[in-house]
């Protein structure tokens, strides 16, 4: 079996594999193509008998710790074919993993999952995270000098980016966002027809958008709980 980074040219037998997950191979494609920090060195797979049978993926981030902004390989896209499962592929992938982030001179790295026995014996250790639901306020309790409205990039977006470092900055694990991080972003996370929303001063528009004032977050809710609307809070990841 062939264990090592990805060639540039089997980037879609890359993208084949990850579509046998949950059958959405544009989710994995829009983060091929609009992460900036991504690289063929960093997406790892097994090869056996010329298959391709597993991949991995380090998402390249920087993240504060401590106020420090510190590099973070973010593992994610662990996959092995169905038929290759159980026979310490994935093992190995990861170990490469941690191998590729320790000679490319990342510092942290994160992951989601609920495998924690797994990723555990590899060294992750599970931290809390807090996810607060907050119910929705009645409809009209919103000051009246604010207006809530979709979000538009050109329009919005250095402000939200403000707001986020003002807000998230303050967190560990918030990861850094420079300009070509949140384009990437606004392309990548989420699904095609997501849209973001946003609070903003009338009388000033550019002025002041309300992430992180309470009463605006609730009214958010109360507006996205009756659409198929996502909302993306200034967040912690
Ligand atoms: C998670 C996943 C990547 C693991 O891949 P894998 O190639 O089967 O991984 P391994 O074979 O190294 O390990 C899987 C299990 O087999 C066990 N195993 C490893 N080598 C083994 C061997 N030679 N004989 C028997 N069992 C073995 C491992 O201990 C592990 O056990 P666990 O499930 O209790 O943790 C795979 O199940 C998968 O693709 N799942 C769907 C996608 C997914 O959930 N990805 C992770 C999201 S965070």
């Amino acid at each position: 079996m062939e264990l090592r980074a990805a060639h540039a040219a089997e980037r879609d037998e890359v993208l084949d594999l990850l579509a046998l997950w949950y059958g959405d191979r544009g989710f994995f494609a829009r983060y091929n193509l609009n992460d900036p920090r991504f690289c063929d060195e960093l997406c790892l797979v097994a090869r056996e008998g010329g298959r391709l049978i597993a991949t991995a993926q380090i998402f390249d981030r920087r993240i504060r710790l401590d106020g420090h902004a510190v590099a973070a390989g973010a593992l994610g896209s662990v996959f092995t074919h169905p038929d290759y499962r159980g026979r310490g592929v994935g093992s190995a992938l990861i170990s490469l993993a941690l191998a590729t982030m320790e000679r490319e001179g990342f510092e942290v790295s994160l992951l989601f999952s609920d495998r924690l026995n797994f990723y555990g014996r590899f060294g992750w250790r599970s931290v809390p995270r807090i996810i607060s639901i907050v119910s929705p306020l009645p409809r009209g309790r919103l000051a009246s000098s604010l207006a809530l409205r979709r979000f538009e990039r050109g329009r919005d977006l250095a402000q939200v980016s403000q707001i986020y470092d003002q807000y998230s900055g303050r967190f560990n694990t918030a990861v850094v966002r420079e300009p070509s991080y949140w384009l990437g972003n606004l392309a990548f996370a989420g699904n095609p027809d997501e849209f973001f929303v946003v609070a903003a001063n009338e009388k000033s528009p550019t002025a002041r958008l309300g992430w992180g004032d309470a009463e605006v977050t609730q009214n958010l809710f109360s507006l996205i709980s009756s659409k198929d609307a996502m909302f993306w809070t200034a967040d912690r990841f």
